[in-house]
């Protein structure tokens, strides 16, 4: 009898009082952390400290990119990067998006739900920067898109490393060719750093680091950022 109310209870979400309580199977939901910024600004080289300060604190995550993480978002992510590609800019927007949905169903919410920390290399700001402010799409057409993001997918923290363009391309090519991103003017990357600072105007989920300076001092800053989450929302279960 205890066991059948017991059961009712957790399923409901509701206490034997009737005030709410979280229903006992269901771990604390993980966090969502992504990586912002131009080519070079360190995005990769910092998920690696992400990774090292979540081991090094017990928390259970997955690390993933975008555009990609499913067979079908890297498969749209070949057809974007591939400077031979031909792409109208609605068309780069909703190839976005739609490797997006599928990343965000099939990868993003499930390990939330089950209390996986994600940290992502680029995520929807990306789109507000690349195909808002380096396109030029109006903001609207993107916020639109934006809303059929589930709650869930709502990063809680956004490290958004700003550094010169010229400078992070620079980084970036060093040792490879070009993708069809990289091979775009100046005046394109001034727009997309423009646009990532807009978005992170105003807003407490965002912290924009200085990533001009040495791979140290950024990775103090990401730290920091990261360890005030783990704090406020608890380490490993
Ligand atoms: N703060 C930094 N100062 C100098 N070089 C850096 C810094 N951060 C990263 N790099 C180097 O710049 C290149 C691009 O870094 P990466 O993390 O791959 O950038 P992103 O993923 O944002 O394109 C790499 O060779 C990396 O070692
Ligand atoms: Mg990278």
């Amino acid at each position: 009898m205890l066991a059948i109310r017991g059961r009712c209870c957790v399923e409901r979400g509701y206490g034997a009082a009737g005030q709410r309580v979280a229903p006992m199977s269901a771990p604390p939901r993980g966090r969502f952390i992504t990586l912002e910024g131009g080519e070079g600004a360190g995005k990769s080289t910092n998920l690696k400290v992400i990774e090292k300060l979540l081991r090094s604190r017990a928390v259970p995550y997955i690390s993933t990119r975008e555009p990609g993480g499913t067979d079908l978002a890297e498969s749209l992510r070949s057809l974007l990067l591939n400077p031979s590609s031909e792409i109208v800019p609605l068309s780069e927007l909703l190839m976005v998006f739609a490797a997006r949905f599928d990343h965000v169903e099939k990868v993003i919410v499930p390990a939330l739900r089950e209390g996986k920390w994600v940290i992502c290399d680029r995520f929807v700001d990306a789109s507000f920067a690349y195909q808002g402010g380096g396109r030029e799409l109006p903001w609207s057409k993107i916020e639109a898109l934006e809303r059929w993001l589930p709650r869930l997918a709502r990063p809680d923290l956004v490290l958004l490393l700003d550094v010169a363009p010229g400078r992070g391309l620079t980084r970036a090519t060093r040792n490879r060719k070009a993708d069809r991103f990289e091979q775009e003017r100046a005046a394109f990357y001034q727009r997309v750093r423009k646009a990532y600072l807009r978005r992170a105007r105003g807003s407490s989920r965002y912290r924009v680091i200085n990533a001009g300076r040495s791979r140290r001092a950024v990775a103090t800053d990401v730290s920091a950022a990261v360890g005030g989450l783990i704090d406020r929302f608890g380490g490993g279960r």
